[in-house]
């Protein structure tokens, strides 16, 4: 069985980097297809746990849009043929709506709509059409001349990162990354349910409401005790119970357990405090520190100004790089996102 996913593209990279690291860490065996910047098709996913993994990437993925059971497909011309022969009382019940996505394409998206509409409705019994809160939802995707109908059974929560922005969180301060992300990185930190998450600049929180909503076991440090409180105040009003917050300066980090995966967004003295320290200097040393912390096959997902030569802070220490992407934030700062290994 086969699924669509429509990613943002509001970055070239990241998200398809996400959708990668989801497959690896969740074990998903399928063939990736890309139809075109944000438009993805995973082939002949196992039968017996589709339902599983369409559910995975709905929970877990931050930068795709919507996901889909596709149904089949066809050439636009034939569109008529290809809707009139499916068994439609498997996917609509009640009442549904069908929406149409196109890329690289001039077709009428209404008109196509109210074609497939209707076609649906006369192949059926019992059924209506609802545009405002439909219980079944049909997406059609038009690439060029080609057409995928599908069955949205589970839909992404399409407000949560509207909903968890910073400035909407109960304790704020500036510097905060946004929810997707956050939820990005630890997705790329390769980190399932149940596995410990440390990050220790910690700040209001973020990235730590990100992993525990994936299911992890979060533990937030800080060098300032209003953001140490602030992250618990955040984490409980994002739901999440499993989690422990420290006051500690990372400089004298030490850890009475090793943790899955560190994922961090360290301060670059722009908005948020190096504590006197140089951005260098506190990168280095937090580099130094964090190492005997980790696991040994854990990953260190972490954010950092584009002024940095994290290759050059690397070679001091055990660490190895595995990805790098740039994020343009605004004229004068590109935050660089890597995701490193520690060498064994
Ligand atoms: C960029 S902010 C973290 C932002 C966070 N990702 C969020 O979403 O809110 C960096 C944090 O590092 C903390 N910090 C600065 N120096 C530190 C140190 N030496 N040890 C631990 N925390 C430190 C600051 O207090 C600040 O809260």
């Amino acid at each position: 069985m086969d699924l669509l996913l429509i990613l943002s593209q509001e970055h070239d990279k990241l998200p398809l980097a996400e959708l990668r690291a989801v497959l690896e860490i969740e074990e998903i065996e399928t063939e990736l297809e890309i139809v075109c910047p944000g438009l993805v098709i995973l082939r002949n996913l196992d039968e017996d746990v589709f339902d599983d993994y369409y559910r995975i990437f709905v929970r877990r993925l931050g930068y795709t849009h919507e996901v889909h059971q596709l149904i089949d497909e066809c050439d636009y011309e034939d569109l008529d043929n290809a809707v009139k022969a499916i068994d439609w009382s498997e996917y609509v019940d009640e009442n549904f709506a069908v929406r149409v996505k196109r890329f690289n394409t001039e077709i009428d998206t209404v008109a196509t709509e109210r074609r497939v509409g209707h076609l649906i409705l006369t192949s059926t019994e019992n059924i209506s059409v609802n545009l405002s809160d439909p219980k079944s939802f049909i997406r059609v995707v038009v690439h060029h001349n080609h057409v995928y109908l599908c069955y949205g059974k589970y839909q992404l929560n399409k407000k949560y990162f509207e909903e968890m922005k910073p400035h909407k969180r109960p304790f704020f301060h500036p510097g905060c990354m946004s929810p997707k992300l956050a939820r990005c990185m630890a997705n790329l930190a390769r980190v399932k349910e149940g596995d410990v998450v440390l990050d220790p600049f910690c700040g209001t929180g973020g990235i730590l409401i990100e992993a525990g909503l994936i299911g992890c076991k979060v533990i937030g440090c800080d060098i300032d005790w209003k953001m140490k409180k602030g992250t618990a105040t955040n984490l409980e009003y994002a739901g999440i119970t499993n989690y422990k917050t420290h006051v500690v300066d990372v400089r004298e980090l030490e850890m009475y357990e090793e943790v899955d995966a560190v994922v961090t967004d360290p301060p670059y003295g722009i908005s948020t405090t190096t504590c006197g320290e140089g951005t260098s200097g506190i990168f280095s040393e937090f580099l130094q520190s964090i190492e005997h912390s980790m696991k040994k096959d854990a990953l260190l997902v972490m954010a950092s100004p584009h002024t940095l030569d994290i290759d050059s802070l690397l070679n001091d220490v055990g660490f190895i790089l595995l990805e790098r992407y740039e994020i343009k934030m605004h004229r004068s700062l590109t935050r660089i996102i890597s995701v490193i290994a520690k060498i064994h």
